[in-house]
């Protein structure tokens, strides 16, 4: 398929899974609504995608009524040199690099008679929107947190509300149009404490070119955020856009997947169990738990007689970690209740009928898909925004049960917890009033999507603003 006479739009992404598969989510719906979208990212996001889904090619390739094709630019890093792990020096190289070469692929395009009409980025690569503005370009961000954690970073960098500090380190905060939040329900990152100070300066450092945006496009709907949605498209120009996944599919020749595992088939082995018999436990794409809690997560399933799918990464190379272990003996224990994969079709897993629960770290992706696939949540977050979202799957959407509270990752829950916690989720009372809970916003998320819903005509508003520039 050509691509002469579509409109343009070039999306740059930071190379990590949490940030390409929302990224290339709204690539698919641009480009159903007659867009040309270039997925733009470091080789190495190439070079995994591939690996994980060969049939990835560099050639566009026909989507709904558009177009998408990939451009993959050489990072210039070499991991293997000292302080090749190093994500801080690499963030900042890629932004000198970036401001460099991106003007140069933008004129490229220009010259060859396709030219950019929109940028739009991820976080972690802000400084994308100083290149649209140096080149007259309309630009926007995907916004791939809750509206909530926003408001949070946004009124923290603003110094706009009182948050804990050193003299008061457990104040509560009160943020407009949201509940209270209790010292360990905001992002951790804002903790005074906090030792992930770089990932803070990154995160904040998102805000503070906010105003060259044209649009935030945010992966959450006005129905499931409305008071603080409301309240923050006052100050921005916010479009909710989610759940993006959720839109109906369109029958693609070669489905573009931004998976950098190799899925694996656990679908056969879930229609062997019975309706709403399976915990499905992930920890998203990031999050490494110590080998102590895994233990007691492999033990209170075995002790809560579950079927359990249990998604187990290898760590990457540049996370360092030692490999997780199961205990000894555990899976001859466990035998065909369990199983245990490297990475699986997440989407599929959360919307088969034999899944009755999911065990999370509460990752914002992975929020927005259970609550848009009426999947009760056991609230396992570990930092970050992921305690806010613990917060609102409990207290607000009332879909989840906390399985522990605050900043896991320097503690262990024990197995007696996770227990207690599995088989509350499973059968009784607590369990029919989350199930019913999360099927009303799976029924939402799917109205936000559909013809006229809220999310679908922000899209709209958003393509038809790119085909007037
Ligand atoms: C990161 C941060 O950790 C999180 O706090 C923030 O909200 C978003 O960025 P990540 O840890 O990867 O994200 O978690 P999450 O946001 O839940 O995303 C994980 C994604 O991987 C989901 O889209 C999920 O569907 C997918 N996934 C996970 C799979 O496709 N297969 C798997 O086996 C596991």
């Amino acid at each position: 398929m050509g691509t002469k006479g579509l409109v343009h739009v070039f999306l740059v992404s930071f190379p990590g899974q949490g940030h390409v598969n929302p990224l290339l989510r709204l690539a698919k719906r641009l480009a159903s609504k007659g867009l040309l979208v270039t997925f733009s990212a470091p080789e190495i996001c190439g070079v995994e995608m591939k690996k994980a889904n060969p049939k990835i090619s560099n050639e566009p390739t026909p989507y709904g009524n558009g177009v998408i094709r990939f451009d993959f630019f050489e990072d210039e890093w070499d991991p293997s040199k000292p302080n090749g792990n190093d994500l801080e020096m690499y963030i900042q190289h890629l932004e000198i690099l970036g401001k460099k070469i991106l003007p140069i692929m933008i004129k490229k395009y220009a010259e060859q008679g396709s030219p950019v009409s929109c940028l739009i980025n991820n976080p972690f690569v802000p400084w994308v929107c100083d290149v649209a503005e140096s080149l007259g370009i309309p630009s926007a961000m995907l916004w791939i947190q809750s509206a909530a954690s926003f408001s949070a970073y946004y009124h923290y960098s603003h110094n706009l509300v009182p948050f804990p500090s050193e003299t008061q380190p457990q104040i509560d905060v009160q943020l407009p149009c949201m509940p209270l939040l209790k010292y360990d329900e905001i992002p951790s990152f804002l903790h005074h404490s906090s030792s992930y100070t770089f990932l803070k300066t990154v995160i904040l450092g998102q805000f503070k070119n906010i105003s060259k945006l044209t649009f935030i496009l945010m992966e959450t709907f006005q129905e499931l955020e409305r008071d603080v949605v409301n309240h923050l498209s006052g100050i921005f120009p916010i479009k909710t856009v989610g759940p993006l996944f959720k839109y109906p599919k369109e029958v693609a020749p070669n489905d573009v997947q931004g998976d950098f595992m190799k899925v694996e088939n656990c679908i056969d082995w879930l229609d062997t169990k019975s309706t709403s018999s399976v915990v499905y436990i992930s920890f998203g794409s990031v999050v490494m738990l110590k080998n102590e809690q895994v233990e007691e997560i492999a033990y209170g399933l075995l002790n809560s007689l579950v079927n359990f799918l249990w998604v187990i990464r290898p760590p990457t190379k540049v996370q360092n970690f030692d490999p997780i272990l199961l205990p000894n003996g555990f899976l001859e224990k466990v035998g065909d209740k369990g199983k245990i994969v490297q990475w699986c079709p997440q989407e599929q897993v959360l919307s088969h009928p034999s899944v009755a629960c999911f065990m999370t770290h509460c990752g914002w992706n992975s929020t927005m898909e259970a609550l848009s696939s009426g999947m009760p949540i056991l609230a396992f977050p570990q930092w970050g925004d992921q305690v806010t979202d613990a917060k609102y799957l409990v207290d607000v959407f009332k879909t989840g049960l906390r399985l522990c509270r605050g900043v896991a990752e320097n503690r262990i829950i024990p197995r007696g917890e996770v227990e207690k916690c599995v088989r509350e989720a499973m059968n009784g009372p607590k369990a029919s009033e989350l199930k019913e809970n999360a099927l009303k916003w799976k029924k939402k998320a799917e109205e936000a999507v559909a013809e006229g819903g809220s999310s679908e005509r922000n899209l709209q508003a958003f393509v038809d603003y790119v085909r007037s520039e």
